[in-house]
Order: structure tokens, then sequence, then C-alpha cells
């Protein structure tokens, strides 16, 4: 093992979460954030946004193109997909919260395009206690993760998304948390008829959600 003097580069968000981690600190400290190499190549850090009280706490990826540029969560086609479907499983906008596993747009060059490219494993870590103190201001009582790297951020190890969607589980992180696909998996279907028949998988998912929320008694 080889000792090294104190570096001067974060090695986490750790480095930068604000002492008295309010919803408006952490966004502000995050903006800053170089706990990971990804902060480089990205315009600006895409926090999380939504109510404090909100009672469901949804995790995507990382942001997308559109999301780098604007600098919220979930505003290009995935988000809208996502909108509608809240809207169709009753789920109120106003009481959800949208976040992602990592904060900073991951992306290669294809010709003029910038390609989403997946956060690793390191990039992932690195970030997730910004996800954390997001969970402990908000304190959900549903946190769902869209699509896998959600979902293996989330519950803090390799999971099969074929083995945990569409039911509850209690993870390290938090106490009742669901897994379903991204919504830009369903956009990526080729077909129309494939992209309807998962559009309306996920619709049932969240509707699973929903009654969660309403019947609802937090175990500790
Ligand atoms: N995909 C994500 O995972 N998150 C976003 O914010 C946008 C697209
Ligand atoms: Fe910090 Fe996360 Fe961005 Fe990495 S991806 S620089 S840990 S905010």
């Amino acid at each position: 093992m080889s000792r090294e003097k104190s570096k001067p580069e974060a090695k986490s968000a750790a480095d930068f979460i604000p002492p008295d981690p309010t919803l408006p600190r952490l966004t502000e400290a995050a903006a800053s954030c170089t706990g990971c190499n990804l902060y480089k190549q990205a315009t600006q850090t895409v926090f999380g946004e939504g109510p404090r009280k909100a009672k469901v706490f949804f995790v995507g990826e990382q942001p997308g193109d559109q999301e780098d540029r604007a600098g919220h969560p979930f505003v290009g086609p995935a988000g809208s997909l996502l909108n509608k479907a809240l809207i169709e499983a009753g789920i109120a906008r106003g009481e959800t919260y949208v976040t992602n596993a990592v904060k900073h747009f991951k992306w290669e060059p294809q010709g003029k395009r910038r390609k989403h490219k997946k956060p690793n494993a390191a990039e992932l870590a690195a970030c997730k206690p910004w996800l954390q103190a997001e969970l402990n201001a908000i304190r959900p009582k549903v946190v769902v993760c869209l699509g896998l790297t959600a979902a293996q951020s989330v519950f803090g190890r390799a999971v099969r998304l074929g083995d945990v969607r569409g039911t509850f589980h209690k993870t390290s992180l938090a106490d009742d948390v669901f897994a379903t696909v991204h919504p830009s998996s369903i956009l990526r279907h080729p077909e129309k008829e494939q992209r309807d028949e998962e559009y309306r998988k996920f619709v049932s998912d969240l509707r699973l959600v929903r009654e969660r929320l309403s019947s609802h008694h937090p175990e500790g």
C-alpha cells in the first residue's frame, strides 16, 4: 500500500457537501462540485428539482444533452414522456422530486452530436453523496429508480432490473425503493407497437407507486 501525501484533487462529492445541508444550500454547493472528472466535459451541474415535501423521489441516470444545456433535470424527450406517464398514472407533478444518479452529462462526440455515455461505477460512487443528501433533505415516502443505472446506485450493488422491477425494496439508502425502466429505453424501441407496449407497462408500474403513496405506512 502506498502512502501518499494529501491529495489536492477531490475524490468524491463528499468533499463538497455543505454543513447544514438544506436543499437550496445543496443545489448551490453542487454547482461547483469537482468530485469526479465528469464536470470537465459538461456545461453545468444539473441538480435535482422539486418540492422539499415531495412524497415521491425519482432517480434517473444523468442529465442528457438538453438537460446539460438547460441546467434542469428531465426537460428533454425522456422528461416529456415521464411527465405524460405521471399524469396517466395519477401522480401529481407537484409532489414529485426528480434527480439523477450522476449530476453531470457524460458524453462522447458522434459527428456533431454529443452522444450519451453511461457513467461508470466510480462516477456513480463519487456522485452518490449528493443523492444521499437530497434524500436526507426530502425524506420521501417512495424512491423510484428509472432504469438500471439508478437502481445500481440506490441499491448499492449490481442488480438486474428484471429482478427488482415492479416491487418495493428496502435498501441502505431508503426504506421504500421501487424500480422501473428508464423512459429513454422506451423511446429507443424502433417499433411503435413495442414502444406503446413498453409505455403501457411503465404507466402500470407508476400506478403501483401511486397506490403505494396513498396507502403508505412507513415501517422503521
Ligand atoms: N435522462 C436522465 O436519466 N435524466 C435526465 O435528467 C434526462 C434524461
Ligand atoms: Fe461532482 Fe457528481 Fe459532477 Fe462528478 S458527476 S463532478 S461527483 S456533481
